[in-house]
């Protein structure tokens, strides 16, 4: 709050599509798909008939004991876009508690099977899970875990393959290849008390857009095998296309797609309800099932939350699933990208800004640290915000995650009003950066 003065909160007034409209009536567009949530827009007429038709018919019931029609198709539906290799679903209500249930539900499962020693973790560097406590731990991200820090578990910190790292002549296939041998060197120490690997698939998001080689999710899946440890998906912010397949994972999955290639594990959340309600979910494989396969209550696995498993909320994702089933949702979003990469060129060409890049729908680049005054983030936001784009820099990273209803006509709109709010912020040298005031980023 102490930043309002310079940085005055926007008040939303309603939404529709991809624009957002404040109290004023002045319109912005979602660039960000109000943080990763907004599939298809905001009012999406399908969603909001499905949610109203549900809230006729039952808006709530705890999901202990009892059941509902909407959980279960959804588990089912999931279930059938894993080729029913993950064919268990975990409900809950938000992304963090997803991240906890697969961490405890690794430990556990172990735990039942008899070997009680495997309960650490190991997570990548720059990523992010989650902020409470065990998705904190496993975050790798200072300005959310500092003061915690005391308070958290110790994972074991791996190299990320994130594509930036490469050395002159380097692929990015090359950097994941650097990436596996650091994972089997710690594997090769340690794999008789780690439970399981947690990454985000192919794209660190929160840690600043970092992309990476699918080789590296390949290599991951083979030595979690190898040395008997669980491999968790984080797929919260990379699910439901975002990346250009409904599941980023799939991007690493040979032909025959065999279930030892998939993860054990798919936490999903954000995008699933297309950006309505609050609900994530666990996808699990059989043998995780099995491990809880008990009379015994200890054994079991629980975890509740009120809100798990909403039925509002799981007809929303319905709802998702059914645009995905009905329209080539991918196809399009892969036509509408190039378009707007098409019309990126020219600013990833700018001199002051570096790594330049893009996966499905997510478009992301770096101001160089010289032209990046401490004040850069919020300047950005701010000259965005005149331009009509709600936007929010991580760091030095600026980034475009918008809901896939790009048009040609507004892919050209949102690349020629982004990039006249970058020349406005950016210092065209960077001797008049270092002289910028400074103030915190946003
Ligand atoms: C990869 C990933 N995991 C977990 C989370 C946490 O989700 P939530 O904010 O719903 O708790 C996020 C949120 O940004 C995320 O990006």
């Amino acid at each position: 709050m102490a930043l309002a003065d310079s940085m005055p909160l926007l008040a939303i007034d309603h939404a529709q599509g991809p624009w957002l409209f404040d109290v004023d009536g002045k319109r912005y567009f979602d660039a960000i798909s109000s943080w990763w949530v907004n599939l298809f827009g905001h009012s999406e007429p399908r969603i909001s008939a499905a949610i109203s038709e549900q809230l006729a018919r039952l808006p709530h019931i705890l999901l202990a004991g009892c059941t509902h029609s909407p959980a279960v198709e959804l588990a089912e539906r999931l279930s059938l876009r894993t080729q029913g290799v993950l064919g268990h679903c975990f409900f809950a209500s938000d992304g963090a508690s997803a991240v906890e249930i697969a961490l405890k539900m690794s430990a556990h499962a172990w735990r039942n099977q008899g070997q009680t020693g495997k309960t650490e973790f190991v997570c990548l560097h720059g990523g992010y899970h989650g902020e409470t406590l065990g998705a904190l731990s496993v975050t790798d991200i200072a300005v959310f875990k500092d003061a915690y820090d005391p308070l958290l578990l110790r994972p074991h910190l791996v190299m990320s393959p994130d594509a930036r790292q490469a050395g002159a002549g380097e692929t990015s296939e090359q950097v994941a290849q650097r990436a596996l041998v650091k994972l089997e060197q710690l594997l090769g120490l340690r794999a008789d008390r780690i439970a399981a690997l947690i990454l985000e698939p192919l794209v660190q998001a929160a840690g600043g857009m970092a992309m990476y080689h699918p080789a590296y999710l390949r290599g991951a899946r083979a030595l979690c095998t190898q040395f008997d440890v669980h491999l968790i998906a984080d797929e919260i912010a990379v699910g439901c296309g975002r990346t250009g397949s409904f599941f980023a994972w799939e991007q690493s999955l040979g032909d025959k797609q065999a279930s030892a290639e998939w993860p054990d594990f798919i936490c999903l959340s954000k995008g699933i309800t297309g950006g309505f309600l609050p609900l994530s979910l666990v996808l699990s494989k059989e043998d995780v099932f099995q491990a809880f396969w008990s009379r015994e209550t200890a054994k079991g696995f629980l975890h509740s939350h009120s809100y798990s498993g909403n039925p509002l909320a799981c007809s929303a994702a319905l709802a998702v699933l059914d645009h995905f089933d009905d329209r080539d949702v991918l196809g399009n979003n892969a036509q509408q990208a190039a378009i707007l990469s098409g019309h990126l060129q020219p600013l990833f060409l700018d001199e002051r800004l570096e790594h330049p890049r893009q996966m499905g729908s997510i478009w992301a680049f770096d101001v160089r640290p010289e032209y990046a005054a401490p004040d850069m983030g919020a300047r950005l936001r701010s000259r965005a915000l005149e331009h009509g784009l709600m936007i929010r820099p991580i760091g030095r990273t600026v980034y475009l995650m918008p809901p896939y209803v790009l048009t040609p006509e507004l892919s050209a709109w949102v690349a020629r009003e982004l990039s006249a709010a970058v020349d406005e912020a950016l210092p065209a040298s960077p001797a008049y950066a270092h002289r910028a005031p400074s103030a915190a980023t946003a």
